[in-house]
């Protein structure tokens, strides 16, 4: 989708609609926010009463270049605040799907770059829709997105702002679309491709991967473990964002990359394991950060890795109650093979500590079922070894309305984790699951400040939310790009 900029109101080209936001005025009334212009007074000047929130009202006229007007809600001017644009637009987005327009003209006023940028978030998140997998016939009666946004009436500044917002949005579809893809298709290998796309496309981002063999020599035991029972070969990627040369300090993103889980040998049941591709949502969303970051040109240093692999069911499967070596030394016992993730990441963290050297490390990952008992879809689960940290992401998260909670992490925890062969095992037991799986990744993390974010029931939702698709969502990305941007500043 894309936004246009028009300064002459008689020049504008034909379009499916007009959108005239307004305010709510105290007597249910409503008002444009805008003077509008001559031919739409008398439509927008009907007496209305729409709901905040709602859907926008469609009004046909004749004699003008677009057939219908739309008007909506925002609330009460002094009570407009960047959750309310951001659904407004995901609203005007939703309505637009439904009529499969394709062009608006949209009117907008005395909305500042902040807001501007609030509002277009709202829109372009909305306006997604994902049919690569849909057959030819069906393909042909697909959802039709809005294209095209044209824009009245707002400072230049203010129209830069959506732009940037239109780029970091297109970055989290980036990320959904990884995540809704088959399984099949998004492998290992797949990440793999699609980090050196990303390395190709920016000349800031350089990118190295370890396929099989190198993981063996390097001694990634338990990444490796985890893949003995995938017909396709693991992978670990590291990206690297060069957005500030002169600074040698890095910020390494982690995210999972279990591009299938079957459980393995502790096999999923039914009902458990058909949504099992959205494994990898960790390492899709640092990858559209990191995309984000290259594209919105962030003054910082960013690495990403992913250590990408299938868990699944074979002969050669790795064992529950086998002790596998971690890149770091530590040998550790597998409590479960479903417990996948935190190996995988552990591997992942050590590895990156040593090669990178980051000032902090950040893993995400839909890495336990016990977050989404905790705190549902709504919120992702933070924890961390910094509160300094915590806090500055807790607060990036308020501000985009991806909001994390904290989890302690209190060393207490760490009990559970005791083995009779091993250093560690990989669970806990049945109390705090959550947290004694961050306490298994802290081992690992080699005295960095470290942060970590469960968004196992964020990234991946059963209903849609607000501008918030069913299934894949990339929250997680815009937290983590707000994030980098106030360390950026
Ligand atoms: N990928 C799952 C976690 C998950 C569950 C993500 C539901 C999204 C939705 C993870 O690998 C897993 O299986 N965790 C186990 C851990 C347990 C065996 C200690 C879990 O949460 O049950
Ligand atoms: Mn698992
Ligand atoms: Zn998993």
């Amino acid at each position: 989708m894309q936004f246009q900029y028009v300064t002459t109101w008689g020049k504008r080209a034909k379009a499916d609609a007009v959108a005239f936001p307004c305010y709510e005025k105290t007597n249910k009334k409503i008002e444009p926010i805008q003077a509008i212009p001559a031919g739409w007074r008398k439509v927008a000047a009907a007496p209305l009463e729409i709901e905040v929130g709602s859907h926008p009202r469609v009004l046909y006229t004749s004699g003008q270049a677009e057939p219908r007007a739309v008007l909506w809600n925002l609330g009460k001017k002094k009570e407009l605040g960047l959750e309310e644009l951001r659904r407004a637009g995901g609203l005007l987005a939703d309505l637009s799907k439904k009529e499969k327009w394709k062009h608006i003209h949209l009117f907008l006023q005395d909305l500042n770059e902040e807001e501007a940028f609030a509002l277009a978030e709202g829109l372009v998140l909305s306006n997604y829709d994902f049919t690569d997998l849909k057959g030819l016939r069906l393909k042909e009666h697909s959802q039709v997105l809005l294209n095209k946004v044209s824009v009245f009436g707002l400072s230049k500044n203010a129209f830069i702002a959506m732009k940037n917002a239109q780029k970091l949005c297109e970055s989290v579809h980036f990320t959904r679309d990884l995540v809704n893809g088959n399984a099949d298709d998004v492998s290992p290998q797949m990440l793999v491709n699609v980090a050196h796309e990303l390395a190709k496309n920016y000349t800031s981002v350089s990118c190295k991967t370890l396929n099989k063999k190198e993981l063996e020599k390097e001694g990634l035991g338990l990444l490796l473990a985890v893949a003995r029972g995938s017909a396709v070969d693991p992978a670990l990627i590291i990206l690297r964002y060069k957005g500030n040369p002169s600074s040698s300090q890095w910020t390494s993103l982690i995210g999972k990359g279990v591009t299938y889980d079957t459980g393995g040998l502790n096999m999923k049941p039914t009902g458990s394991m058909e949504t099992m591709k959205r494994d990898m949502a960790g390492s899709a969303t640092v990858l559209g950060v990191l995309r984000a970051a290259a594209e919105l040109e962030l003054p910082l240093n960013l690495s990403v890795t992913i250590a990408a692999t299938e868990n699944a069911v074979d002969g050669k499967s790795y064992k529950p109650g086998d002790v596998y070596t971690a890149y770091n030394g530590m040998t550790v016992e597998i409590g479960n093979t479903d417990a996948e993730g935190r190996l995988t990441l552990a591997d992942a963290l050590s590895y990156t500590a040593k090669k990178i050297n980051p000032e902090r490390m950040i893993t995400i990952a839909t890495l336990t079922g016990a977050i989404v008992i905790t705190l549902g879809e709504e919120t992702t689960g933070l924890m961390s070894n910094n509160e300094e940290l915590a806090h500055e992401i807790m607060q990036a998260g308020y501000q985009c309305y991806e909001r994390a909670w904290q989890l302690p992490i209190f060393k207490e925890y760490k009990e559970q984790l005791k083995s009779d062969f091993a250093d560690i095992k990989n669970t806990g037991g049945r109390g705090a699951g959550s947290i004694t799986s961050a306490c298994f990744l802290e081992e690992f993390v080699e005295g960095k400040k470290w942060a970590h974010l469960d968004i196992a029931g964020t990234s991946y939702l059963t209903k849609a939310r607000r501008y918030h698709p069913k299934n894949a969502t990339g929250i997680g990305l815009r937290l983590l790009f707000n994030y980098l941007k106030s360390l950026a500043s």
